[in-house]
């Protein structure tokens, strides 16, 4: 294990609850005040438990928020992008008193862990916008969902007393210690991390295979946590990696793993946050494309890769490995970049996403130069089953 990566602050953090701890905690929970958290909170609380977080041990006090709105930075210094918080409603913060432990449940009621509450505070959630997601545009889905938080932010941290229960891609879940392990079976000393939230086309795969010439594994970690209604769902995007992991990539240098974190469209302080986070689950490297995690046009091309310019080598840890805009070209008969390809956009083969979903939805397959047709099927096959707004 100790050739591996270390994880961001230098230790995988573990809030899980277990043995006599565990049923103390279990005991006091019909006495505590509860708290409902939403399905961002929940992810975040996961990924917190099993160190995907790391260092973070429970959502963000003042100090760290405001560091991390500010700077990029937690209060100590280390580099961290996007607030981790738990936001809620006065009239719910009012009985919470600073040092009690309160029990967080999921919607059902059922109590998912304890907040060891050592902070309230109140934040500004238009500065919180237009620092994190440079706008403070209601219309873009991060924006929006700050704007609807309750006012006050809840700080401390947590033990996870259950683990969410997940009914889908189970078989996908892996913590970052069972993803170093992995790694360490393989004999993987350079990985390479991929994040994504879309169907896997042409540009996903090469970007993969170039990636995969100079490291010795690919972990592709789709983004399962919550995404905005439009955005293609995780099943349907699960099952294009698998037939497309079945025919075209080789078994013993591709791990699949989900990554159960909500979707920011942050753009590049969310790239920042992706790679970060790709180094706690062992990862050496890590794909930043173009536009990352972008949505509309609130972020330039290659903004995402600029931003890791602000943060020196060591301190990041992990090496991000930047692409250029890739797209088929007719005359080389390849995929290409501008970097790569000395022809004129005519002989370029792009599509809108738009037009993509508008020749599936009519059962037509894009050019194979576009999408594998393996996956195109699916993602017909997907479409006839949810015509209206998938
Ligand atoms: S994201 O929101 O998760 O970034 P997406 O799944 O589309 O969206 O992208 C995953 C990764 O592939 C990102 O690093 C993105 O920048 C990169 N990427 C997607 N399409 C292209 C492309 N045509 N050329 C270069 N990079 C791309």
């Amino acid at each position: 294990m100790s050739e591996q990566i270390a994880p961001h602050g230098g230790k995988l953090i573990n809030r899980v609850a277990e043995g006599k701890d565990k049923e103390i905690l279990l005991e006091k929970v019909p006495t505590l005040h509860k708290v409902k958290i939403n399905a961002r909170e929940i992810s975040d609380l996961d990924m917190i438990a099993s160190g995907a977080l790391s260092p973070l041990e429970g959502f963000m006090g003042l100090k760290d928020y405001e560091n991390v709105v500010d700077n990029m930075r937690l209060a100590n210094g280390t580099p961290w992008s996007l607030p981790i918080t738990l936001a809620v409603t006065d009239e719910e913060a009012d009985p919470l008193k600073i040092g009690e432990d309160v029990a967080l449940t999921d919607e059902s009621g059922q109590t998912l862990a304890i907040l060891h509450l050592e902070e309230k505070y109140l934040f500004d959630k238009r500065k919180e916008a237009l620092h994190v997601y440079k706008t403070e545009d209601a219309e873009h889905p991060g924006v929006a969902y700050t704007l609807a938080l309750g006012n006050v932010l809840l700080g401390g941290k947590v033990t996870v007393l259950e683990r969410v229960k997940h009914n889908k891609f189970n078989d996908y879940r892996l913590d970052p210690a069972q993803t170093r392990e992995l790694f360490e079976q393989k004999g993987w000393k350079t990985i390479v991390g991929f994040q994504t939230r879309n169907p896997v086309h042409r540009a996903h795969e090469y970007l993969h295979k170039c990636a995969m010439e100079t490291v010795d594994g690919l972990f592709l970690n789709p983004l399962v946590g919550e995404t905005k209604s439009d955005d293609i769902s995780a099943d349907i995007r699960m099952k294009c990696y698998e037939v497309i992991l079945e025919n075209y990539y080789p078994a013993d240098r591709v791990a699949l793993g989900v990554f159960p974190a909500a979707m920011r469209y942050a753009g590049p302080r969310e790239a920042i946050f992706h790679a970060i986070v790709r180094k706690n689950y062992g990862c050496t490297h890590f794909i930043v494309g173009r536009d990352h995690a972008g949505v509309g046009k609130y972020y330039g091309t290659y903004d995402a890769q600029l931003l890791f310019d602000e943060f020196t080598a060591e301190e990041m840890g992990i090496i991000p490995m930047k692409f250029e805009h890739s797209f088929f070209c007719k005359v080389c008969d390849s995929m290409v970049s501008s970097r790569t390809c000395p022809h004129d956009k005519e002989n370029y083969i792009f599509l809108s996403g738009t037009k993509v979903r508008d020749m599936l939805r009519a059962g037509e397959i894009p050019p194979k130069e576009f999408s594998r047709p393996e996956v195109a099927k699916v993602l017909i096959e997907a479409m006839k089953e949810q015509p209206a707004n998938a």
